[in-house]
């Protein structure tokens, strides 16, 4: 068993993005930012999720006590509850989910347990948010640490992408709230969200004709959103949406990035009647630190390596690379390769190593050298998992994600659509 994230980021500080990373999340907790991990550039999360401290026990309870606490506390739950864990949540945590997935393979999750009471999320918050929206309304869906959000999902906020809506629809001569087909029976632009995105922005799709997209399915749902518009804006993430758009012959300069600081987001009216996709100037600060260089370098070490990357990391990388997918994508070319094999993996390290643990007879390795998991999964402590179930023993729901019925209901609709769209095999 290779060592934790959290050993080898105590063990080789010098080695890590920021030798904060061996702090303990809680130490972060009520500071402004996304502590260490994240990007210079990132936007500071909202102030008001900032969650109350973990009470203390919890913070000094040794790992293996956790442990036995998580285990007896899900013992006494049974069946009232469900925990839900994103690939590149740490091991600590990941081996007391029910069900591991990727995004896409989580939200369907969310809808498959109706009799648990609660569902507890074991990934970011706009992924417990899309449990809320999805599961029945009887159903608590808890986030075990409320600071764990998406510095990605903050980049799009709904204020900006209102403003953006009404200046493009301006330029196309149509009405924002009610953009009609034209002769052809296509809109002039539909909006698209990543499902790293905020419920206000998934219901403004919903409300727009728009659909959501997850990295397993965003070539059907653009393949979907082009028989219904001209057009679409695709947001947060420039690099998700650059990379599917390219794969389907969308050529680049049809891909005008919209920078909300700017009027026309940076564009003049020809270049966004000439658009195909509208890309939001929004990225991941873990994805973005793999460059074509990590992967010239392990194939002059290694002509026979194989190199897979996850599609939020920028369009170089990915041409760069054998593949691109979603994070169930990665884990499936992994478990299909043959023993012997050497393959350099771009995306989180948490899911990284367990891959390589899990495929002992491979050679598994991260592409980028220095040790960086997504600052924001890495919140979800076992710490907090622990101290949240045994509340939920004691009758207390802590943490709880509600999406307010008038988000929700729009919200849904897209989210709907997204489920239709199956990511293709
Ligand atoms: P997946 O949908 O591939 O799990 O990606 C979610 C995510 O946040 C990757 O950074
Ligand atoms: Fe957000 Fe990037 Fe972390 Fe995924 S890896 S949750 S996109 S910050």
């Amino acid at each position: 068993m290779t060592a934790s994230v959290n050993d080898l980021i105590t063990l080789t500080p010098k080695d890590s993005c920021n030798t904060k990373l061996a702090a303990g999340p809680w130490d972060f907790d009520t500071v402004p930012g996304y502590g260490p991990g994240s990007s210079q550039a990132d936007r500071l999360p909202d102030p008001v999720s900032r969650p109350g401290q973990l009470p203390e026990r919890y913070q000094l309870m040794p790992e293996p006590e956790l442990h036995e606490r998580i285990l007896a506390a899900k013992a006494t739950l049974g069946e009232e509850l469900v925990i839900l864990g994103h690939f590149y949540q740490r091991d600590e945590v990941i081996q007391h989910a029910d069900f591991v997935g990727d995004s896409f393979q989580l939200a369907n999750a969310a809808l498959s347990k109706p009799e648990a009471k609660t569902i507890v999320f074991c990934g970011v918050h706009f992924m417990a948010e899309t449990a809320d929206i999805l599961s029945a309304p009887e159903q608590a869906v808890i986030l075990p640490n409320l600071a764990a959000g998406c510095s990605m999902a903050d980049m799009a906020d709904e204020s900006s992408v209102e403003t953006a809506w009404e200046e493009i629809c301006e330029t196309y001569g149509v009405d924002p709230e009610n953009t009609l087909p034209d002769a052809e029976g296509k809109l002039p632009i539909l909006p698209v969200t990543y499902m790293n995105s905020s419920a206000a922005l998934k219901a403004f799709c919903g409300r727009h004709g728009g659909i959501v997209c997850t990295s397993s399915n965003a070539s059907t749902v653009l393949e979907w959103a082009f028989e219904r518009a001209h057009r679409v804006l695709f947001f947060p993430d420039q690099h998700l949406g650059r990379n599917t758009a390219k794969a389907m012959g969308v050529p680049l300069e049809q891909m005008p990035l919209w920078n909300p600081r700017k009027a026309l987001g940076g564009n003049t009216a020809e270049q966004l009647r000439e658009a195909k996709v509208l890309l939001w100037h929004g990225f991941c600060s873990v994805h973005r630190r793999f460059t074509v260089d990590q992967i010239s370098q392990a194939r002059a070490a290694d002509p026979g390596v194989k190199i897979i990357v996850h599609p939020e990391c920028p369009m170089p990388v990915v041409d760069a690379a054998d593949a691109a997918g979603s994070t169930d994508a990665i884990q499936k070319f992994i478990a299909a390769s043959a023993p012997g094999d050497r393959i350099g993996v771009g995306t989180e390290i948490n899911m990284v190593n367990r891959l390589a643990a899990q495929f002992p007879d491979r050679t598994i390795f991260c592409l980028d050298p220095v040790i960086c998991p997504c600052s924001t999964m890495y919140r979800i402590h076992p710490g907090y998992l622990a101290w949240v179930l045994e509340e939920l023993v004691a009758g207390e729901v802590h943490n709880q994600i509600s999406v307010e019925p008038e988000v929700a209901v729009h919200a849904k609709v897209a989210l709907d659509r997204m489920l239709a769209a199956k990511p293709k095999a």
